[in-house]
């Protein structure tokens, strides 16, 4: 499984990403939302599942890399999520610091959009964003998603406050100009 876009290719991940991963998950900052860094141990079991994911689902959150370089700078993807008692469908984004604000999360996650559109026989693709994820929820609107719900997830021992946003197969349709693929 590849995507190409503009800047980036999409790929799965395997071991050899390790330090690429623990660049990101071990980064305080980038993981504010998630309650604080990964220990090593966390970043392997991350793997783990996005590596079970690819088997069990056909996609997961994918290695982004930089295609000038071959640098891999983020993971974007698409997993089965719970919100509440429904199970969704969701694009995820998560960038090494050193690479933000260059649009790359935007050109990577609208290039999933994309994909889980065309590949999937989905009415809506979700983001699930934390109530203090300003940086993700902007993403989430230049995906052309709006709020659905309000939900509290439990996560680290931590009742966090979430925003469910979507944007409908109709509503990806209209703006198909704006597409990527
Ligand atoms: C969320 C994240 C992926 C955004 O990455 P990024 O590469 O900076 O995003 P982009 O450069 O593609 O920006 C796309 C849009 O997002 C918005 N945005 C990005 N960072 C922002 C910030 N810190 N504050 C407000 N808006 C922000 C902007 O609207 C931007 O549009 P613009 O180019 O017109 O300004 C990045 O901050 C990150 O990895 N955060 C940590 C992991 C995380 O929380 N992931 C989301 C979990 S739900």
């Amino acid at each position: 499984m590849t995507i190409a876009t503009a800047r980036l290719d999409l790929r799965e991940m395997s071991e050899a990403d390790m330090p690429a991963l623990a660049a990101i998950l071990t980064d305080p900052v980038a993981m504010v939302a998630y309650e604080g860094a990964f220990s090593a141990g966390e970043v392997e079991e991350w793997l783990h599942r996005q590596r079970e994911r690819y088997a069990r689902d056909g996609f997961g959150l994918w290695a982004v890399v930089l295609r000038a370089s071959g640098e891999m700078i983020g993971q974007c993807g698409i997993t089965l999520q719970r919100i509440d008692d429904d199970e969704v469908t969701e694009v995820g984004y998560l960038f090494q610091r050193a690479h933000w604000h260059r649009g790359y999360a935007l050109e990577a996650a609208a290039a999933c959009r994309d994909w889980a559109f065309g590949a999937l026989p989905l009415d809506d693709l979700y983001a699930k964003v934390r109530s203090t994820n300003v940086a993700s929820m902007n993403v989430a609107i230049r995906l052309g998603m709006t709020v659905r719900r309000t939900f509290t997830t439990h996560y680290r021992g931590v009742d966090m406050p979430h925003l469910a946003f979507a944007v409908s197969r109709a509503a990806w349709e209209r703006r198909a100009p704006e597409r990527t693929a």
